[in-house]
């Protein structure tokens, strides 16, 4: 029989229920709602404060002004430039921090490294995991050459154990890899349900509020890109990022997909290398491939990641088809977004995409989201549909609208710095793009566009 108190929660999107049902309305998996305690706060709550709070007095709140003192956060720098670079210029004391990703994709290694980094900067660091052994840590410390630092290992995975060693140790910074395996002893549910990550990381996320520790928690990603026990600790932390990698490639990319502190989308990028992550400072190097500059369909966008210029080349391939409905196949950017762009190329441009097979991939593995990369993607289209090589040294960027019409985009100097420093003698970009920086010819319309590309 259900009681009052009870509470059935979704283990795979953290949905709260008043009663037991077959399938999650809120993410749609079957067989996911579990019972669990109530959500008033367990007896044995390690907060202290725990289920006696409702009785204690409730006090006036002391308002104040706007305007007064407000001190920029400082910054604690890890000595890894691209990891402090997506964190938004270092970390925050204070602050909380969520690093998800696939098993395998290098998350402990990062951490590992990152740990060593603030131990050689003088901080004092816990490195706290509870899926490896303190001997296998020690030997990957070894192949990262970090053995010498000192960091405090252990290897743990009940809360109440962990907390009472931070209390005595007060480290500045804290690494708990992963949150999932962790458990508090107050709770009835199983390690790595919802209902122990929650509780167990706004335990942590309170102790580092509380003495001003920054706390890195590493979170697993399930299959569908969301963090397990998901969205209850996203919100609860101050920056997520995610640490990605494409299959088959060596390159991983740390993205801030929320930043209290910092610009989101910023991006880190990284290479793993025998002896750990190396810092990738140039990460056009990785997407541009330097091609054939005889081969038709391929661009070079000037894109932008977080707050940083990177070439991206996009490549197009356009064959003829005999099948009634096309193929389209897209890698690295949005397929709808594509279906646009041929239908806007097809209509105000007067081209003849519809009888062909489109497929359309960013080199390197990366992908794009930014609107800007529609004129470099109908450029290198357009290039394979002409079978007419584009200058390989010229980058695009500008947004394509339904009209046709190409729209200015944002951050035009930064884009063209970063083309001219690697060598880039021109541009094609959206009207007012001129500057003294690079040659830039000016496309108005898709018109023009395709003009550039049948010319060049
Ligand atoms: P790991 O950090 O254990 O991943 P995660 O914690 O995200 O599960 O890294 C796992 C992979 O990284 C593993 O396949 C081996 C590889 N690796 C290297 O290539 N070089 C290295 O120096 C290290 C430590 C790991
Ligand atoms: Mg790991």
């Amino acid at each position: 029989m259900a009681r009052p108190s009870d509470t059935y929660v979704c283990q795979s999107c953290g949905a709260v229920y008043s009663k037991w049902a077959g399938r999650c309305e809120a993410c749609g998996e079957w067989n996911t709602i579990e019972l669990e305690a109530s959500e008033s706060g367990p007896p044995g709550s390690l907060s202290g404060g725990g289920g006696g709070g409702s009785k204690s007095k409730a006090k006036k709140l002391d308002f104040t002004s706007l305007a007064g003192e407000a001190k920029e956060a400082p910054r604690l720098l890890t000595g890894n430039n691209e990891f402090d670079r997506a964190c938004g210029g270092g970390l925050v004391p204070g602050s909380a921090l969520l690093i998800g990703g696939d098993p395998g994709v290098g998350k402990s290694t990062l951490l590992l490294q990152i740990a060593s980094g603030l131990a050689k900067g003088g901080s004092s660091v816990a490195y706290i995991s509870g899926e490896e052994a303190t001997a296998q840590i020690r030997l990957r410390a070894k192949r990262l050459g970090v053995e010498d630092t000192p960091v405090n290992l252990a290897s743990a995975t009940s809360l109440r154990d962990i907390l009472a060693s931070l209390k005595t140790e007060k480290p500045d910074a804290v690494i708990i890899d992963s949150i999932q395996t962790l458990w508090s002893d107050a709770l009835p549910a199983a390690p790595g349900t919802v209902t122990q990550v929650r509780a167990c990381a706004q335990e942590l996320v309170r102790f580092a509020k509380s003495t001003g520790a920054i706390l890195l928690l590493v979170g697993h990603v399930t299959k569908d890109g969301q963090i397990a026990g998901p969205r209850v600790v996203e919100h609860m932390v101050d920056a997520v990022m995610y640490f990605e990698s494409e299959q088959g490639r060596d390159f991983r990319i740390l993205r801030a997909v929320k930043n209290r502190f910092g610009a989101a989308h910023e991006i880190g990028v990284f290479e793993m290398a025998g002896d750990g992550l190396r810092e990738v400072a140039n990460p056009s190097e990785l997407f541009l491939t330097g091609g054939d500059a005889s081969v038709s369909g391929a661009a070079v966008f000037a894109g932008i990641e977080g707050t940083r210029p990177v070439l991206i080349e996009i490549q197009a391939l356009v064959s003829p088809s005999s099948l009634a409905a096309p193929r389209r196949a897209v890698v690295g950017w949005d397929g709808a977004r594509l279906s646009m762009l041929l239908a806007v190329l097809d209509a105000r441009a007067g081209l003849d995409f519809g009888r062909h097979d489109v497929f359309l991939n960013v080199a390197g593995g990366l992908r794009i989201a930014e609107p800007a990369a529609d004129l470099a993607a109908a450029a290198a289209l357009c290039s394979s549909l002409f079978d007419a090589p584009l200058p390989r040294d010229r980058v695009v960027f500008g947004e394509v609208a339904l009209s046709g019409a190409v729209r200015p985009v944002n951050q035009t100097e930064a884009r063209l710095k970063e083309a001219k420093k690697l060598g880039f003698s021109g541009a094609l970009a959206p009207a007012g793009a001129q500057s003294g920086t690079l040659k830039v010819v000016e496309a108005e319309t898709l018109a023009d566009l395709v003009q550039w590309a049948r010319s060049a």
